[in-house]
């Protein structure tokens, strides 16, 4: 949600500060701001981009600093209510992600024995908690402080005159990055690949004190060692390479993740090893849980499974999960998350695990705390993923679920080899969706007119129209609604007309006849339709207003196409419209409070 930074080192922090920041903003960029402390600590911070900070601030002397940027919980997007904030003496500055569930009743106490409060958030609570049990250690007010503390944090506290910086986690990510006689904090890895690719992950509870030196951490109150990662990630991986804009650039990337996901795979000797839950004996049933377009991945999933293995699949939201959910019969769940780090994820991993259930994750973030809870991990190779509207991750998610089940798949050994052939075709089938990409765009010119659209599909192609809907209605901001297609008729016709287009994902299985029905129904109350189909489909054509033909694959992989067309069209919808494409309004990239 929102991002954090420090640095604590031989070098000017400023600088180096608004580059992790720059880095770390599609966590959230409402309000950004820095504190810097040598002999006093000086914040500046304000209801902008990392950029026009950086264009207002004067020079600040300090080898030590913290940093945030903001997506707004607790008080709106301002100036006060940006991160750091302050002690009431102006020493102590903290950075913190994360809910203060007790906030109220900390502050009340903390204002009756005469702290002075100024913005609106949760957040504020901690530097006054820590002012309060200041005596001569900032570890120890930082230890005493959390005492108080009931919800999620991830902080980095700073107090002038100290060369240290403390940070501590629990339900929230925190990672330090070690480099040579200078460390770095951050909530993600993107934010200090600049700098360093060794990291170590904080755990649950932990307390660390770092300096330039060394990294000491404390877990349940005693010294412990936390081993050092080298980040996959380079920091090409996570700069926008000459294209416009992120998603652009993860768009184009697809083939490379499906070639990457797939060879990472193949590579591992037993790759079905972990995924005796699709198809173990005597498996009754499975449960997937995730959120946003993970959520959607999931959907596929379903299809992928029930079709290939022939056991009932159940896909549920994870935030409803605590409501209604339990776990499935034999207790095994598959949870996807890209970012391994959602709040509503982790809260339905939890519950699982109460339940006895085995969990595993299928995430795109090595170390994120998902990876950390689950029994056990399935890794995409996606690599990082900046862009808000996730697209790459998306993809990546299906290779493995497609991977993950097709050992356990009910079909001959032919079958099973053509369908392997398949997926290693899948990267140049993305590739000639891109030889189309001007009359994609062309198209988006079009279409960008429109204030509302539905999207239709079938079978393993509705969760792609539901896709398609999210990714148009996230950056270009027009109302996009998902539906099967068959559901269409039950309501949402009432608002069919030549203002509100329809988009149909049709593919070549059994569902096309229907799917044609369907275009009938919906030209004959006169919305224009926007048809993807096969290369070689005239059917569909001779009744739609515009085509974007597909490369043909095996119906069980034209989700993989046809959602790269629709993230195409909504890339190039929400250009002709002007929006701000990687970072979308009110959204976030990964979203850490329930
Ligand atoms: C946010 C992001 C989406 C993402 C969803 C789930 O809403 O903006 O792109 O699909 O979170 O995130 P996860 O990291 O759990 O896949």
């Amino acid at each position: 949600m929102c991002g954090i930074v420090g640095y604590i080192g031989g070098r000017q922090a400023q600088t180096i500060l608004l580059n992790c920041l720059g880095r770390l903003e599609y966590r959230g960029y409402d309000s950004c701001g820095i504190a810097v402390a040598a002999e006093h600590t000086t914040v500046f911070k304000d209801a902008v981009r990392v950029k026009a900070l950086a264009q207002t601030l004067p020079k600040l002397e300090g080898k030590t600093g913290i940093g945030h940027t903001r997506w707004a919980t607790h008080g709106e997007p301002s100036m006060i209510n940006a991160h750091p904030h302050c002690d009431c003496t102006g020493r102590i500055a903290v950075a913190h992600n994360g809910v203060i569930n007790n906030s109220q009743k900390l502050k009340q106490q903390l204002v009756s024995e005469g702290h002075l409060f100024v913005s609106e958030t949760d957040s504020e609570v901690i530097p006054h908690l820590i002012e309060k049990y200041y005596e001569d250690s900032l570890p120890k007010a930082v230890e005493a402080a959390l005492h108080e503390i009931e919800g999620s944090y991830a902080i980095v506290v700073l107090m002038e005159g100290e060369r240290e910086l403390v940070v501590a986690r629990k339900d929230s990510p925190l990672i330090i990055g070690i480099g040579d006689r200078e460390n770095f904090i951050a909530s993600d890895v993107p934010a200090i690949l600049d700098y360093t690719s060794r990291v170590m992950y904080l755990e649950e509870g932990d307390v660390a004190v770092v300096t330039g030196d060394e990294v000491k951490v404390r877990g349940n109150g005693v010294e412990v060692a936390r081993e050092e990662h080298k980040v996959p990630w380079t920091v090409k991986d996570a700069q926008r390479g000459g294209y416009e804009h992120f998603m652009l650039k993860e768009i184009h990337e697809q083939p490379k993740v499906v070639r990457d996901t797939l060879s990472e795979y193949i590579s591992i000797a037993q790759p079905a090893a972990d995924m005796t839950v699709v198809g173990g004996s005597g498996m009754e049933d499975i449960l997937m849980l995730a959120c946003g377009t993970s959520y959607h991945a999931a959907l596929v999933g379903k299809y992928i499974i029930e079709q290939l293995v022939k056991i009932p699949v159940r896909v549920e939201i994870a935030s409803e999960f605590s409501y209604s959910g339990r776990a499935s019969a034999r207790n095994k769940a598959i949870v996807i998350s890209q970012s391994g780090e959602t709040a509503d994820v982790l809260k339905a991993i939890k519950q699982l695990k109460n339940e006895d259930c085995h969990v595993i994750a299928v995430t795109n973030v090595v170390g994120s705390t998902v990876s950390r809870i689950a029994d056990q991990v399935v890794y995409t190779r996606a690599g990082p993923e900046i862009s808000v509207a996730a697209t790459k991750s998306f993809v990546a998610q299906l290779i493995a679920l497609y991977w993950l089940t097709l050992p356990y798949s009910r079909v001959d050994i032919r079958q099973l080899d053509e369908m392997v052939l398949g997926l290693r075709q899948l990267p140049g089938k993305i590739q000639q969706v891109f030889d189309n990409e001007e009359a994609i765009k062309s198209l988006a010119a079009e279409f960008a007119r429109f204030n509302n659209a539905f999207f239709v599909g079938r079978g393993i192609n509705y969760p792609i129209a539901l896709e398609g809907a999210l990714k148009l209605k996230e950056i270009s901001y027009i109302h996009a609604e998902g539906y099967s297609a068959g559901e269409l008729k039950h309501g949402p016709f009432a608002l069919l007309g030549p203002e509100t287009p329809v988009v149909a994902v049709v593919a070549r299985d059994n569902t096309y006849e229907a799917m044609l029905a369907n275009i009938k129904e919906v030209k004959a109350r006169k919305s224009p339709v926007l048809a993807l189909v096969e290369d070689d489909d005239d059917e569909v054509s001779g009744l739609a207003d515009w085509i974007i033909p597909v490369p043909g694959v095996d119906a069980l992989f034209s989700p993989v196409v046809n959602v790269v067309v629709l993230q195409l069209l909504a890339y190039y919808t929400a250009k002709q419209r002007g929006c701000p494409i990687d970072f979308p309004r009110n959204l976030a990239k990964s979203v850490t409070v329930e």
